[in-house]
């Protein structure tokens, strides 16, 4: 089964078209990501401008890289939210389009089991139930356990800021530019990872799968306040924001295998994209004698995309009401 995958919740605009919800036959996405380092973050009305600009182009470009035509796709994938209300439309809008044109129907997606699908994508297995995930994204930090495709329940989450706004808010802070994650983890590269402790590790020794960002952000902005940082203090205090960041994710997500056993755990969403939290993940399953397969998506995956949309979309095409949002409710998917 071919499914065209579309993802406009944010400031990406992204179609792929992906097989059996693995195979990834092409995959593009355009960004309007410089329109919003001059802001500092993203203004929603300028990002569904760009979304309106782009997406028709990315959908063709999506065909011809995979070298087919539409009467190859067996249906349409569309994230259906959550994310910016206007980004969002404009996908929503352009699969309903289509699918009224070319016959197809539509498959809504959520954006964050999306992300937990990146998973399912190019792995040399797939990954096994009982599932813990925890995305962790620009806007979510949640845990969920998936029983079977289509059956997920919400374990814990963040009560205020999610774990990417973490980044994102102490970037700005050390005058680093947006996406935050991305410079914070590039500006802590060369710096010695041991005896990193300056900021808050909130709701650590906690037992919930709770978190809490917020106060973090406040401990960066005292301590930077009216200071000139110099380049080394910049670098410094990226990695102490990434190692105070990465230590409550890691002993959260160790803490939830423990408790829920799962086979496998999946990092899923934007900062899985981390190389400091992928590599201290991997290290504390193994330090603990965890037996759970750990699986972690490759980069391009983790922040925003279609493929994932689509290959959700394949998994869950039997469990997701997809034929009540058709355009035609008569359309049937074949397999
Ligand atoms: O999943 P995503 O692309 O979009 C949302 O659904 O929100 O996640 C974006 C978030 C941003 O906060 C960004 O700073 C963060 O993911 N991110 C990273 C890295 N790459 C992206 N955070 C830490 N390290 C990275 N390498
Ligand atoms: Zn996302």
């Amino acid at each position: 089964m071919i499914i065209l995958g579309i993802e406009t919740s944010c400031d990406e605009t992204a179609a792929a078209i992906v097989k059996n919800g693995k195979e990834v036959l092409s995959s593009v996405i355009a960004s309007s990501q410089e329109i919003h380092v001059s802001t500092g973050g993203i203004i929603p009305e300028q990002a569904a401008r760009q979304q309106i600009i782009s997406i028709v182009p990315v959908i063709e470009k999506a065909l011809k890289k995979a070298k087919l035509t539409k009467n190859d796709i067996d249906a349409i994938a569309v994230t259906n939210g959550p994310g910016l209300i206007g980004s969002l439309l404009v996908g929503v809008e352009t699969a309903k389009t289509l699918s009224f044109l070319w016959k197809k129907p539509i498959i809504p997606v959520n954006h964050l089991v999306g992300h937990i699908y990146a998973n399912f994508v190019g792995q040399k297995k797939k990954p096994a139930f009982p599932i813990l995930s925890l995305i962790v994204s620009g806007g979510h930090t949640d845990f969920v356990l998936i029983k079977k495709h289509g059956e997920i329940t919400w374990l814990g989450g963040t009560r205020d800021d999610a774990a990417g706004e973490a980044f994102d808010k102490s970037a700005r802070l050390l005058g680093l530019p947006y996406p935050g994650g991305p410079a914070i983890s590039k500006e802590a590269e060369d710096v010695k990872k041991s005896n990193l402790s300056k900021y808050p590790r909130p709701l650590i020794k906690e037992d919930s799968l709770d978190f809490s960002f917020s106060g973090l952000k406040t401990s960066v902005l005292r301590s930077v306040k009216n200071k000139k940082l110099t380049k080394e203090e910049r670098k410094q205090n990226s990695a102490e924001v990434q190692e105070a960041i990465t230590d409550v994710l890691v002993s959260k997500s160790i803490k939830a295998i423990k408790k829920y056993e799962p086979k496998s755990f999946l990092l899923s969403g934007g900062v899985a994209a981390n190389t400091r939290l992928r590599e201290k993940l991997k290290e504390e399953v193994k330090n603990n004698k965890l037996t759970v397969e750990l699986f972690i998506p490759k980069p391009i995956l983790c922040t925003d995309n279609a493929v994932m949309i689509a290959s959700a979309a394949y998994y869950n095409k039997n469990s997701t009401p997809w034929n009540k949002v058709s355009s035609n409710p008569q359309l049937s998917l074949k397999d």
